[in-house]
């Protein structure tokens, strides 16, 4: 078992919990040598950055080359990070780039070409962190096609190549599934098990883990917001409804959208059962990170577990999901 990286987590290094199956995956991807690039999208903070993080130590525990682009990273110098083994091919590239940090995205597809050509048969990874965010959505199509081409037309030979790139738009499903030059899958919150241990490393005072289930859906970066406000989680839902201006998007709509949003909130199949009359709607809620269009519960179509069918507690639906509880209590709270 690969060491576990550390990940900041309430104020402090923690190490990476959970997650197996979605290692599991990985690995197999990666050693049955990918077809195309692997596109995950997901709720916001559901641990999608974590996971790429700790693929990068498996991966490289098994003899990959790993590029990481983290185009949101604080510091410039972490948007870009590398297995130590091709930092001269790394260095090489970035001298070539006159403004490298604002192209980071095509920096690394061509450190990836030039490590092909370097080294005999390398086994490479790719691993991408909310570069749509980076590079802007519009363009997402073009940069997964490049990604493409990539592991389709190398360079030179390589033995295995692995690319996976995660998002946290709500739109990546409809931008980039509408080619075939992506496997897509999305990534849930973690199941109960996992979320329990990261519940266990917080220190109390605090509620009981039900209470913080049914707040956060398992969604890791919720539990620790909660934990940050020392539980008052009617203060991260007035936080929600302004940064996401949610007040504003109830007074734009029409009165019967209304209808089908207030009912959404107990049922968030509805807005696949209504999306004749409501389908804007649908749409403004998807692509401002409200709620998520879910795949079938298809263990291959996942990224680590599925979330269940349905679970009207939690407000997930069959077809549609709110990304966390506290999501859900957000809109309640603008509609009233
Ligand atoms: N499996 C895990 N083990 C330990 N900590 C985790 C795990 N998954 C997530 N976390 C922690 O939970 C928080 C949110 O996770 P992370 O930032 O990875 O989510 P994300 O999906 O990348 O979010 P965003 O949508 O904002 O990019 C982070 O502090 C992270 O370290
Ligand atoms: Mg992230």
């Amino acid at each position: 078992m690969t060491t576990r990286v550390k990940t900041p987590f309430a104020g402090r290094e923690v190490e990476f919990v959970d997650r197996e199956a979605a290692l599991r995956q990985l690995v197999e991807l990666a050693e049955g040598g990918t077809w195309w690039p692997l596109v995950m999208y997901g709720p916001e903070g559901c641990g999608k950055t974590a996971l790429l993080r700790q693929a990068r130590a498996v991966l490289e525990d098994r003899g990959y080359h790993v590029v990481y682009v983290d185009p949101l990273a604080e510091r410039v110098g972490e948007a870009l990070q590398y297995t130590p083994s091709v930092r001269d091919i790394v260095l090489d590239v970035l001298r070539r780039f006159p403004e490298p940090y604002a192209r980071i995205v095509d920096v690394a597809i061509s450190v990836a070409g030039h490590i092909m050509r370097s080294l005999s048969r390398p086994r490479i990874a790719v691993l991408m962190d909310d570069v749509f965010q980076a590079v802007g959505v519009d363009k997402a199509e073009q940069y997964v096609k490049a990604l493409l081409n990539l592991i389709e037309y190398p360079p030179a030979r390589y033995e295995k190549i692995v690319v996976i790139v995660a998002s946290s738009e709500g739109v990546t499903r409809e931008r980039v599934g509408r080619h075939r030059w992506a496997e897509i899958r999305a990534m849930w919150n973690m199941p109960r098990e996992g979320f329990q241990q990261l519940y266990d490393l917080l220190p109390g005072p605090k509620p009981p883990l039900d209470e913080a289930w049914r707040w956060t859906g398992g969604n890791p970066e919720t539990l620790e917001r909660l934990y940050r406000v020392g539980w008052a989680a009617g203060r991260l839902v007035e936080d929600m409804v302004e940064d996401k201006g949610l007040t504003e998007l109830v007074v734009s709509l029409a009165g019967r959208e209304r209808g089908i949003l207030a009912r959404a909130l107990e049922d968030p199949d509805t807005l696949m059962e209504r999306y004749g009359e409501a389908g804007a709607l649908v749409e403004k809620l998807v692509g401002r990170n409200l709620v998520v269009r879910l795949k079938r519960r298809d263990p291959d179509a996942w990224v680590d577990v599925p979330p269940p069918e349905r679970d009207p507690e939690l407000g997930i639906g069959r077809y549609y999901a709110w990304q966390t509880p506290l999501h859900r209590e957000a809109v309640r709270r603008a509609l009233r």
